[in-house]
């Protein structure tokens, strides 16, 4: 499609837009009495307004059913945790019973590396990537120490070519083949969270399992961003959080992926808690652990009904709309967002470049722009002008275009704010 860079333009691109209706859903910030031009999705997605509902049905329950309401609400609170499956089931392509809900992510990648992180002497090494996420690096240092082991030897980061941004695939499978029968976990973020880089989940997994290793996949960035298949992919096991692209709410609950042939078996350790107990015996009270046969033998404790509401809310909206229409609409936003960026490219000294891979199949709804030249004074400038992004050290500013409630028209209304910003600089020298 040839895109225009005029606000028509951008107009009649949301009247063609069958999700744009679904703008209205979400409550947006204010600034200046307008409503932001929201791109931090991936950072902290918008409140749905369905979430204050949900929550006030389950203080209602609380109010008038007291304990009673674990059997007795309208969605009672005992097994209210397994609402959840079938729908980010779908969402990230599993069977429903390899998903759960529970605890928060970086809590979750130390329960599952519990699971599937047991070093010996002979494998013992992590492959993970150079500048994970930073609680991903404490997480993996920790368990490393945990064992005994020290990080420099069990911790294999990948690295990126010197003057390159991403990842080569072919460089990540001749690292797991090098590192071969040492390798105990290769554990990853699905979508690198600094560039918006999709990695080859698929090649990757099957690289790892030709090792002899488990293979987990931190999809914090991915969940609800990108098209996932974990059940196809055979990955081992996977979490995400879902207080970014599934608007759940701040700090909310992540998801488990525990791939079915794990379930029931012996000799896969678990920490374990009265959630993950039979269901039907849960109350009984009895000395013996008995598992779920599912992903939820992984719960621990009861679950936080209050903190789930707002999430079980929007899950209802991912599953009335699909994520292939959201990802269709992820995929021309992002176009014109960046063809949007090209264009006040050309009209300003200072130029930016996108760090995020061009091709669509290796990139989701973010894109990482270097503005090369510019300071923390432009980024302040859009927050004042009502852009809200985030910045990363060094002159990095992430936008992710969340297509359930972002506009093509704030596509184009921030190029104009951003090219009134640099120039604005330029002008005052
Ligand atoms: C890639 C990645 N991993 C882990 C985390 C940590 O999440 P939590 O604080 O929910 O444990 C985040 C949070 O933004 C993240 O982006």
């Amino acid at each position: 499609m040839q895109f225009e860079n005029t606000r028509e333009f951008a107009q009649q691109l949301d009247a063609q837009d069958p999700l744009s209706e679904y703008r209205d859903e979400f409550i947006f910030p204010r600034v200046n009495g307008k409503e932001v031009i929201y791109f931090t999705g991936n950072s902290l997605g918008l409140q749905p307004k369905s979430a204050q509902k949900y929550v006030d049905e389950v203080m209602k329950d609380w109010a008038e059913l007291a304990v009673e309401g674990h059997f007795y609400a309208d969605k009672p609170w005992w097994d209210y945790h397994e609402r959840f499956s079938g729908k980010l089931a779908k969402i990230v392509g599993a069977k429903a019973e390899e998903v759960t809900v529970m605890n928060t992510l970086t809590v979750n990648l130390h329960l599952l590396m519990v699971s599937f992180y047991r070093p010996t002497a002979k494998r013992f090494k992590i492959i993970c990537e150079e500048k994970a996420f930073p609680s991903d690096q404490y997480m993996i240092s920790s368990q490393v120490r945990f064992h005994g082991l020290e990080p420099d030897e069990a911790i294999v980061e990948l690295k990126k070519r010197e003057g390159e941004h991403h990842f080569r695939t072919e460089d990540i499978l001749a690292k797991i083949e090098e590192v071969g029968e040492e390798c105990a976990l290769v554990l990853i973020g699905g979508v690198n969270y600094y560039t918006g880089q999709v990695l080859d989940m698929k090649t990757i997994t099957e690289a790892g399992h030709q090792a002899g290793a488990f293979v987990g996949w931190d999809l914090a960035h991915a969940a609800g961003n990108i098209e996932l298949k974990l059940s196809e992919w055979n990955v081992d096991f996977a979490a995400w959080c879902s207080y970014k692209y599934m608007n759940s709410g701040p700090g909310n609950a992540s998801g488990c992926f525990i791939n079915k042939k794990y379930h029931g078996r012996k000799d896969i350790p678990r920490f374990e808690g009265w959630w993950g107990h039979n269901k039907d015996r849960r109350f009984l009270m009895e000395p013996e652990f008995q598992p779920e046969p599912t992903a939820h033998a992984w719960q621990i404790s009861n679950a936080p009904i209050l903190a789930l509401a707002p999430y079980l809310a929007s899950l209802e909206m991912f599953d009335k709309v699909g994520m292939p229409a959201l990802i269709e609409k992820r995929n021309k936003i992002v176009a014109y967002l960046e063809y949007v960026l090209h264009e006040i490219d050309k009209d300003v000294e200072s130029s930016f470049e996108i760090i995020t891979p061009s091709s669509q199949k290796e990139r989701g709804t973010q894109l990482s722009v270097f503005l090369h030249g510019e300071g923390r004074g432009l980024f302040n400038f859009l927050m004042d002008k009502g852009v809200i992004t985030d910045w990363r050290e060094p002159n990095v500013i992430r936008l992710a275009p969340a297509p359930f409630y972002c506009s093509f028209e704030d596509m184009y209304n921030f190029g104009q704010i951003l090219k009134e910003g640099i120039l604005k600089k330029q002008v005052q020298g």
